[in-house]
């Protein structure tokens, strides 16, 4: 259908969207790239954030995801904007998606489970008071089940205390699925777009949009609350895979079976399928964590002990794995890494972003500096800055460090522009995110410089066991059961 089609309050011209982040920013720019008759503001109170998403230089966009530097560069300017004029942009609006930050509560009820809908509901007031006309409100954040109704009791609330009769609004669910690192080609071929709502005119209005590059099959239409929860289930389910296939990793260490051949196995069986097999030091990222919570804490609201109980023993095994994985470090190590140098390969929750939050890389840091040992870490996209701030400081110096919390010894961070400076003097080191440049390491050279019996740990089994030549290292491999 083309747009000429829809009657005139659903023919789409400007759109805001809220939230300049990780998905507001990726996913505007590839609807503005694919719909050239379409003008897209993207607005952020983050003042910072918007300054980097307007630089000149295309390498200094706030998000390092592959290819977005490209469409930011073919749009921008042109029919993508990026601005902190928040009320100026949705008061030209016909629809605006709200794609803000929607972290796990952190006090008050639900605190440590709920999430945190402060943002969301400020955008929704906001929109109330500068919408003109009709507006098509789409919730692009992940959120809790039901909360469309919040959003429509707060849109009419606020009009109606302006008198406002000329205001009208429609809210759908947009739930976005892409996942960081490949951000933009999951956008371009997405496996479907879900929306969800009872207004079949704005369904058909954001349907259009993108049926600019994706066919009509793709597109699903549900109901609000079937949208609103198939996000937070793909998640789970996802999250659910990588638990199952760590739980496994140390089955295998204790038996002799080999993970990467149990994933083969199992995953050629299509009912079960490939993706999402791979045995790692657990997952992070900003929202598997978070949305699991939710569903833990929706779950409980609604008397499910049961299904709430199922679902945070995938959280239990996650960070059992964190976990598991520095206490064999220690171990390994005779049991004692105070003052002991380690080598830290990659702080990114995964590899391709610059993204931390929630990175398995955290905990385990944390957990062997709290040892005493003096880390040399390494990532290729993560800023040094983060990384400190990651670990709080607190471990960043020698002088600070002492008598802190009444312990005599505690370790301390630097962190390495050279993969190779990680391995000078260190006992060991761990590879924690799958970095390309980290499977083609000149294994024989680096690791002469180690300080012997010294160890490589592969958290995300990426050496070829047939290339690590080393005369003096000893190598352990996650879900490894052959012994060295
Ligand atoms: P983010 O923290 O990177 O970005 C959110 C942005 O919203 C921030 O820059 C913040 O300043 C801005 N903001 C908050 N309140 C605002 C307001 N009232 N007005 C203007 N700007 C405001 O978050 P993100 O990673 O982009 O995630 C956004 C949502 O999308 C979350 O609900 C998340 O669960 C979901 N999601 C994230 C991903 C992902 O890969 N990161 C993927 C799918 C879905
Ligand atoms: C995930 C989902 O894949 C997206 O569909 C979703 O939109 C997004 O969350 C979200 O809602 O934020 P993302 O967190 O960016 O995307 O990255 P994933 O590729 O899912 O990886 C998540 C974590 O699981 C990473 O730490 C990764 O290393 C780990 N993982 C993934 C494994 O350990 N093994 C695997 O086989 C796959």
């Amino acid at each position: 259908m083309v747009q000429e089609d829809y009657p005139r309050r659903f023919m789409i011209k400007n759109i805001c969207c809220i939230g300049a982040g990780y998905v507001g920013g990726p996913t505007m720019s590839v609807i503005a790239d694919r719909c050239p008759h379409l003008n897209i503001n993207v607005v952020d109170l983050n003042k910072k954030r918007i300054e980097a998403w307007n630089s000149k230089d295309l390498t200094k966009l706030p998000i390092f995801e592959p290819g977005l530097d490209e469409v930011v560069g073919n749009t921008r300017g042109k029919n993508l904007f990026f601005s902190t004029n928040v009320g100026e942009s949705i008061k030209k609006a016909d629809m605006v998606f709200i794609s803000v930050n929607t972290p796990t509560k952190s006090r008050g009820i639900g605190s440590g489970e709920a999430s945190d809908l402060r943002w969301v509901e400020s955008c929704a007031r906001d929109v109330a008071k500068y919408a003109e006309g009709h507006t098509i409100v789409i919730e692009k954040s992940t959120l809790p089940v039901k909360t469309a109704a919040t959003i429509k009791s707060i849109l009419n609330s606020v009009k109606n205390s302006f008198k406002d009769t000329e205001k009208s609004f429609a809210v759908l669910s947009n739930p976005e699925f892409l996942a960081e690192g490949t951000a933009i080609s999951d956008l371009e071929n997405p496996d479907r777009v879900l929306i969800g709502g009872e207004d079949q005119d704005a369904i058909e209005a954001l349907a259009n949009i993108y049926k600019s590059w994706i066919v009509d099959e793709k597109i699903i239409r549900t109901n609000l609350w079937s949208s609103e929860l198939s996000k937070l289930a793909a998640n789970a389910f996802l999250a659910q895979r990588v638990s199952s296939i760590n739980s496994l990793s140390a089955f295998c260490e204790e038996t002799g079976a080999n993970i990467d051949e149990v994933s083969k196995a199992i995953g050629l069986d299509k009912r079960i399928g490939d993706k999402f097999l791979k045995a790692g030091p657990g997952f992070g990222g900003s929202c598997f964590k978070k949305d699991i919570l939710n569903l833990v804490y929706l779950s409980r609201s609604l008397g499910l002990d049961e299904v709430a109980d199922y679902w945070e023993s995938v959280l239990q095994i996650n960070n059992w794995q964190q976990k598991r994985i520095y206490k064999k470090i220690v171990s390994t190590l005779f049991g004692n890494i105070s003052n002991k140098q380690i080598g830290i390969l990659g702080f990114a929750f995964k590899s391709n972003t610059n993204d931390f939050r929630e990175s398995p890389a955290i905990s385990i840091c944390r957990d062997l500096l709290e040892e005493g040992a003096i880390l040399k870490i390494h990532d290729p996209k993560v800023e040094a800055k983060d990384i400190e701030k990651a670990l709080e400081n607190e471990f960043s110096d020698i002088d600070n460090c002492n008598n802190k919390k009444g312990r005599d010894q505690c370790g301390y961070f630097v962190v390495e522009k050279e993969i190779e400076k990680t391995f000078y003097d260190s006992h060991a080191v761990v590879i924690l995110t799958e970095w390309e440049e980290y499977k083609i390491i000149d294994w024989e050279n680096f690791t002469k410089n180690m300080i012997a019996p010294s160890w490589i740990f592969d958290t995300r089994n990426v050496i070829d066991q047939s290339d690590f030549k080393s005369n003096n290292c000893n190598i352990w491999k996650i879900g490894n059961g052959i012994k060295n």
